[in-house]
C-alpha cells in the first residue's frame, strides 16, 4: 500500500479566519482530494481546554470549525473527520508518550517558553499562570499524530517544532518497545505558509488582527480596507515587500494575477483601489462556501452525526492499535504469558505468513495461527513485492493496518480483528 496518511487538526478556540483557511483548511482539503492519500481531520477540542475555560465558546467554536471545513469541501465519506474528544485512545496514548518524553524537551517548546520569557521579563515567577496543560501541549499533539501513524502533517511554520517533537516521541517509544510508530513529517505550503493579519503581523487570534473566514461580504470589505499600508499617495510607486495586502492577495490569486498586482504597485495604484481588488478576489473564492457554511450552522444535528460517524471510523484504527501499544508497554492480560524470554526459549508453534502463487498467475499470502487456522487471506497481487509490502505493513502496524487494507484482503467470516491483532502481536514479540 503506497498511500500516504495526512493528518491535521484545528484547535476549537475561536472562529476560523483567513489565516486558518490559507494555512490549514484549504491545503488539507486539496490534499484530501488527491488519489492515494488517506486523510485525517480533527477538531482539537482537548487542546482548546488549555486556553479556554468558557464551555459555550468551546462548543460554538467546534461547530464553526466543523462547518467551515465541510463548507470548504471536505468530504466526510472520503476522509476521516472527527472530534478529538470522541477518541478516548488519544488521551491514553498521551500518557504513554508523556512517559517517554524528556521534561527538558518540553521546557524548550515555543509556546511554553514564550510564557516563561514573558513572566521573567515582567519579574514574575517563571511559571506564573502557566498550566501543566500548556506545558504538555506538544505531547497531546504528538498523540494526535502518532495515534494514526500519519506520515505528513500540513502545518504552519510555527508548528514545525511540534512535529519534530512528535518525531522524537516516535523514536523514543520505538526504541524502547519496538517499531510501532512512523515518524511524521511537517508539510509546509511554501508560498502561503503564514498569512499576515490586519496589522501586518502574523494573522492570529492572539494578536486580534484576524479576518473571519466567513465574515459577511460587507464586513469582509471593511476589514480588508483596514489592512495597514504605508502612507504613499495615489500615483506613487509602492513596494510589494512587506505589504500585508499584497501577501494576502498572493494567497488567493493565480501567479498571473499576482504579477499584474505587482505591476500595479510599481505603477502607483491607489491603496483604496488595491484594497477593492483584493476584496473582490477573496470574495470570489469565499462567497460560495459562505452560503454552505451558513446552512450548516443552522443544522448542528447534521454536523454532530457526521462527527460521531467519523469518530467510529477513527476508532476502528485507534482501538486495536492502542490494544497493541498497551501490550507492548506491558499493560497485559495476566493470563497470557508472552514475555520475550518465554517466547524465545519455548519452541511453541507461532502464527505464520505464507506466500504463494496461484494458477491465475497472481501472488497471494495468508496468515495462519499457531494451529494453522486461517486468519487472513489476501486478494491476488501482480507482483510478489506488493504481497511482501502488504505483509510488511501488517507486521509493523498490526491490526491498525487492517482498515486501510480492506480491498486487499478477503473476508473471512468468524475471524475477529482482535484475533488477527493478537496473532500479529505474537509474531512481533517472538522476533
Ligand atoms: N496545535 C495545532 C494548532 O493550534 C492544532 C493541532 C492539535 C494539530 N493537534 C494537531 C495540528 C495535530 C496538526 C496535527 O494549530
Amino acid at each position: 500500500m503506497s498511500s500516504k496518511r495526512f493528518l491535521t487538526g484545528i484547535t476549537t478556540s475561536g472562529t476560523p479566519h483567513l489565516g486558518n483557511y490559507v494555512g490549514s483548511i484549504r491545503p488539507s482539503v486539496r490534499a484530501s482530494l488527491k488519489a492515494d492519500v488517506e486523510s485525517f481531520y480533527f477538531l482539537a477540542d482537548y487542546h482548546a481546554l488549555i486556553k479556554i475555560d468558557e464551555p459555550s465558546r468551546i462548543q460554538r467554536s467546534t461547530l464553526e470549525i466543523a462547518a467551515s471545513w465541510l463548507a470548504a469541501g471536505l468530504d466526510p465519506e472520503r476522509v476521516i473527520f472527527y472530534r478529538q474528544s470522541d477518541v478516548p485512545e488519544i488521551p491514553e496514548l498521551t500518557w504513554f508518550l508523556t512517559c517517554v518524553t524528556g521534561k527538558g524537551i518540553l521546557n524548550r517548546a515555543h509556546a511554553y517558553k514564550a510564557s516563561v520569557d514573558k513572566n521573567t521579563s515582567a519579574g514574575d515567577d517563571p511559571d506564573s499562570d502557566v498550566s501543566a496543560g500548556l506545558f504538555m501541549y506538544p505531547v497531546l499533539m504528538g498523540a494526535d499524530i502518532l495515534m494514526f501513524n500519519a506520515h505528513k502533517v500540513p502545518v504552519g511554520r510555527d508548528q514545525i517544532q511540534h512535529i519534530e517533537m512528535a518525531r522524537d516521541m516516535a523514536h523514543s517509544f520505538n526504541h524502547r518497545y519496538g517499531e510501532h510508530f512512523v515518524p511524521p513529517e511537517a508539510e509546509i505550503e511554501d508560498d502561503v505558509a503564514t498569512l499576515p493579519g490586519l496589522d501586518g503581523r502574523k494573522m492570529s487570534k492572539s494578536y486580534d488582527n484576524t479576518i473571519p473566514l466567513f465574515a459577511p461580504r460587507e464586513q469582509l470589505k471593511k476589514l480588508i480596507a483596514s489592512i495597514v499600508t504605508d502612507s504613499s499617495a495615489p500615483g506613487e510607486p509602492k513596494t510589494v515587500e512587506g505589504s500585508a495586502l499584497f501577501q494576502i492577495y498572493q494567497a488567493f490569486a493565480t501567479p498571473e494575477e499576482t504579477t499584474s498586482l505587482r505591476a500595479a504597485y510599481a505603477n502607483g495604484i491607489a491603496w483604496g483601489d488595491a484594497k477593492q481588488l483584493v476584496f473582490e478576489r477573496i470574495d470570489r473564492e469565499i462567497a460560495p462556501m459562505r452560503e454552505a457554511y451558513l446552512a450548516l450552522l443552522n443544522d448542528p444535528a447534521k454536523i454532530e452525526a457526521i462527527l460521531i460517524a467519523g469518530a467510529a471510523k477513527a476508532r476502528q484504527i485507534a482501538t486495536p492499535f492502542m490494544a497493541r501499544l498497551r501490550h507492548a508497554v506491558g499493560l497485559r492480560d495476566l493470563r497470557v504469558q508472552t514475555s520475550n524470554k518465554a517466547a524465545k526459549t519455548a519452541k511453541v508453534a507461532k502464527p505464520v505468513f505464507k506466500q504463494y502463487r496461484e494458477l491465475d498467475g497472481k501472488f497471494y499470502f495468508k496468515l495462519l495461527d499457531a494451529n494453522s487456522r486461517l486468519l487472513l487471506q489476501s486478494t491476488g497481487f501482480d507482483s510478489p513485492k506488493e504481497a511482501g509490502q502488504t505483509i510488511g505493513l501488517l507486521q509493523t502496524q498490526g491490526a491498525s493496518a487492517l482498515p486501510g487494507l480492506a480491498d486487499k484482503l478477503q473476508n473471512i467470516p468468524a475471524v475477529e480483528t482482535t484475533e488477527v491483532g493478537a496473532a500479529l502481536q505474537l509474531m512481533t514479540d517472538a522476533e
